[in-house]
């Protein structure tokens, strides 16, 4: 969580006038990986972690604005916005801007500065968190409202035409609709919801550190290959549009019809959906080694099926396996990096963080983050006092 204060009399330094604080969240997802853009099931959490933005409206469409963290300052008008879909971190402001002025949501202009202690390219959705707090400031500045999950759908776009990845809808989702002790399953095909109170339980969360690459083309060839794969079984089964549609059973029918990839890429969406929707009794009767379990089949799908794992995150994995107090553990995300997830005791965490400075740093030569994570809450304005 970030010190709302401190935020403020850094608005202050710069700028006259009150600001008002709007913030979103990061994620951590317990299960359903890469199900969203099949239409599947997913089963996140909101972080303690956020990016927050502390601002006032400008009454001629500019923005000047200050990323705290990057010291960095930049101004440009929302009526004059161009982009390269790079990541840069005002794309995500501008994109938003575009999405909503496109889908008839008027947005003013802000000055202000942005902070954030959620890790950038940490595999726990920081894109996400500056995209959809840029909705909520917008928002709030303005004088309409948008429905969450229709904000959410815009968030999404301008996401991916901010970064050039077409990806699915949870992290957004997460950071926007989420509450603290709660996972939130959803349904990424009707956008309904359910959030889960979540039993006592320990979430750590290890960044691999290695830097990603090629991560955005291999993302959008593992979604083309699902797309393959739901339109070969839809000439069997007429109604299948996705592969949240199909079954093991219907799997195995098709096997014949499908390349020997394309299969394994639909045999892990297929099970990840049915261990998604399974953990949710899981976790309501609070049987942490049962979710322990569907976590660790789920990496083990991700890695040998989907391949998006790579041996930075199959090392911490195993040395979660293999470490007491341990329920289950996986990599999270897109993959290619980022970061893995365990559930855990309490006291495992610092047995974790010893043991991956002493095994996996030295192997790799990088410097995994290990941390605890605790649940929070999901996208809002935090008032002042
Ligand atoms: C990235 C995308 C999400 C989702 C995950 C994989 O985080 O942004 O939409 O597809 O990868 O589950």
């Amino acid at each position: 969580m970030l010190d709302y204060g401190w935020l403020r009399q850094e608005f202050g330094k710069r700028f006259a006038g009150e600001a008002r604080v709007f913030r979103a969240p990061g994620r951590v997802n317990l299960i359903g990986e890469h199900t969203d853009y099949n239409d599947g099931f997913v089963f996140p959490v909101a972080m303690d972690r956020e990016v927050a933005y502390a601002v006032r409206p400008t009454a001629d469409r500019s923005c000047h604005l200050y990323a705290l963290d990057l010291g960095k300052e930049e101004q440009f008008s929302l009526d004059a916005m161009s982009w390269t879909p790079s990541g840069h971190w005002t794309n995500y402001i501008k994109a938003m801007a575009k999405a909503l002025e496109e889908a008839g949501y008027p947005c003013y202009g802000f000055e202000g500065v942005i902070a954030g202690d959620v890790p950038i390219e940490g595999g726990v959705s920081s894109s996400s968190a500056i995209t959809v707090a840029a909705a909520m400031t917008y928002e709030g500045l303005a004088p309409w409202e948008c429905e969450p999950t229709k904000l959410v759908k815009l968030t999404q776009i301008a996401e991916n035409s901010a970064t050039g990845l077409r990806g699915g809808i949870m992290d957004q989702f997460t950071s926007r609709l989420a509450q603290r002790d709660h996972a939130l399953l959803i349904d990424c095909r009707t956008f309904d919801y359910t959030l889960v109170p979540m039993p006592p339980m320990t979430l750590v969360v290890a960044d691999t550190r290695k830097p990603r690459s090629l991560a955005t083309t291999a993302y959008n060839e593992r979604r083309a290959q699902c797309e393959e794969g739901a339109k070969t079984i839809a000439r069997r089964y007429g109604g299948v549009t996705h592969l949240r549609d199909v079954t093991t059973a219907m799997l195995e029918a098709c096997r014949g019809d499908l390349s020997e990839v394309v299969y394994r890429r639909c045999r892990h969406v297929v099970s990840e959906n049915a261990r998604t929707l399974e953990c949710v009794d899981i976790l309501k009767q609070g049987d942490l080694p049962a979710l322990g379990q569907r976590i660790n089949a789920s990496h083990v799908s991700l890695r040998d099926d989907y391949e998006v794992s790579c041996d930075e995150l199959n090392s911490i994995v195993e040395i979660a396996w293999d470490t007491p107090g341990v329920y289950g553990a996986r990599m999270v995300g897109g993959g290619f990096g980022g970061c893995a997830m365990a559930v855990c005791e309490p006291p495992a965490v610092e047995i974790l963080q010893r043991r991956v400075a002493a095994e996996y740093n030295p192997r790799y030569n990088l410097v995994a983050d290990v941390y605890a994570t605790r649940s929070g809450d999901g996208a809002g304005e935090v008032l002042a006092g």
